[in-house]
């Protein structure tokens, strides 16, 4: 049952049940002497190993092992508290969404804004946008290089669209970024839609394309395919995390 819940329920569920494990053992014997430190390293081993059993992804395996023991280190460390309502903050505007939208933010490679800018027309006007605009760097490069471009992005986690909203300042002519959702946003004023995201909405995507784009115009999805829909075209990138893009034609 534990294997059909969403990832981050059952790292709650281990981490929960291995710390009231870990302190049950505690309470009940008086023949160890450990520090706190070394009693959350024992339940960091006990996380960790249930993850690993569990065959969750590595990096909840590592995230399990570490986390309890991490905590107590940096309170150890007596950093102000404010600190950590900051670090909160900046990540509930980054990443609070993610839980709904299932695309986290990361960001295009340079990889990616290259072979971009070459598949852009040089002369002709065109308009793009960025589905999940993120800080906005893959659209202030490219309107910098492709004068005869309108851009656009959108996006909804509010961090990074302050960021992107500061940074396409100098560009705000060619580049306007909006506030949202790209589910409410219309596509069909496009000539070139791109997105970034995860393979969660890449069947809904292709809906919402087919529906609203222009006929001749193109879906770029960086990394992520549509499951069934055989892209025209597809360019494989040289960079850390070997990024392919994937062309179709509406
Ligand atoms: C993988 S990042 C890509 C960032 C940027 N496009 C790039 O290529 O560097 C995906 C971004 O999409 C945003 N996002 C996810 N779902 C969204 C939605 N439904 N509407 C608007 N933005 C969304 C996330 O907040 C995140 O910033």
């Amino acid at each position: 049952m534990l294997k059909h819940q969403h990832s981050s329920i059952v790292a709650l569920f281990i981490q929960i049940t291995t710390t009231l494990l870990v302190c049950l053992f505690v309470i009940s014997q008086s023949i160890i002497t450990m520090s706190l430190f070394e009693w959350s390293i024992s339940q960091g081993l006990l996380a960790g190993l249930i993850s690993y059993f569990l065959r969750m992804p590595i990096w909840w395996t590592l995230i399990q092992l570490m986390f309890v023991p991490l905590c107590i280190t940096t309170l150890a460390l007596e950093i102000s508290s404010l600190w950590f309502l900051s670090l909160f903050l900046c990540l509930l505007l980054i990443y609070g969404k993610t839980y709904k939208t299932q695309v986290p933010l990361y960001l295009s490679s340079k990889n990616v804004n290259a072979a971009l800018e070459t598949l852009l027309p040089r002369q002709d006007q065109f308009s793009f946008v960025d589905l999940g605009s993120g800080c906005g760097g893959l659209l202030n490069n490219l309107a910098k290089v492709h004068k005869n471009g309108s851009f656009y992005g959108i996006e909804s986690a509010p961090l990074p669209l302050l960021i992107s909203k500061l940074r396409s300042l100098p560009n705000q002519d060619s580049c306007k970024i909006f506030w949202g959702s790209f589910w409410e946003y219309d596509l069909s004023q496009y000539d070139v839609v791109y997105a970034y995201l995860s393979p969660v909405p890449m069947e809904s995507l292709w809906h919402k394309a087919r529906k609203e784009m222009r006929p001749g115009s193109l879906l770029i999805s960086n990394t992520f395919l549509i499951p069934g829909i055989t892209p025209y075209k597809s360019i494989e990138l040289n960079d850390f995390s070997n990024s392919t893009l994937y062309l179709w034609k509406i």
